[in-house]
C-alpha cells in the first residue's frame, strides 16, 4: 500500500519533470546555434590607429584562426567587436605569445607587424 503510494507520487513526480524538460530544450539549441554561428568578430588594421589595410575576421567565436598571407605580420591595430576579447599571436594555430584585447588597442612593439592568428571569445 505505501509502496504503490510512493510509486504514485513518483511517477507523477517524473511526470511534472517530463513536461518541464521540452521548454528548456526548445531554448537551449537555439542559443547554442546562435553562439557557434560564424560572425564577424575582429577588425585588424596594418597601421596604427585604425589605418591602412584592413582585415575583417569572421568565425565561429572561440575558433582559431590563421590571418591570410597579406595580412600575416602586419597588423598594428585592432577592434574587437561588442561583447568579446580578442587574442593575436604571434605564431600560427593561436600558438606561443598572444595580445589580449577588448574594445580597441594599438598593438604592443614586442607584437606590432607579428600577428599571424587570432581568437575571439565572449567576454
Ligand atoms: C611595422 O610595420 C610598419 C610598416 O611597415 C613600420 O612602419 C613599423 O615600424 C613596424 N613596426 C615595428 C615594431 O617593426
Amino acid at each position: 500500500m505505501q509502496f504503490s503510494t510512493i510509486t504514485a507520487f513518483l511517477t507523477l513526480a517524473m511526470a511534472g519533470t517530463g513536461l518541464a524538460v521540452p521548454v528548456d530544450a526548445q531554448a537551449a539549441p537555439a542559443e547554442a546555434l546562435e553562439a557557434r554561428a560564424p560572425a564577424q568578430l575582429i577588425d585588424l588594421w596594418g597601421d596604427a590607429n585604425f589605418l591602412g589595410l584592413k582585415y575583417t575576421g569572421t568565425a565561429e567565436r572561440g575558433a582559431c584562426i590563421n590571418l591570410p598571407s597579406n595580412f600575416a605580420s602586419i597588423i598594428t591595430s585592432g577592434k574587437a567587436r561588442s561583447g568579446l576579447k580578442c587574442t593575436t599571436w604571434i605564431n600560427t594555430g593561436c600558438s606561443g605569445t598572444g595580445f589580449s584585447f577588448i574594445s580597441s588597442a594599438k598593438f604592443d612593439s614586442w607584437i606590432d607587424n607579428k600577428s599571424k592568428s587570432w581568437k575571439c571569445i565572449a567576454l
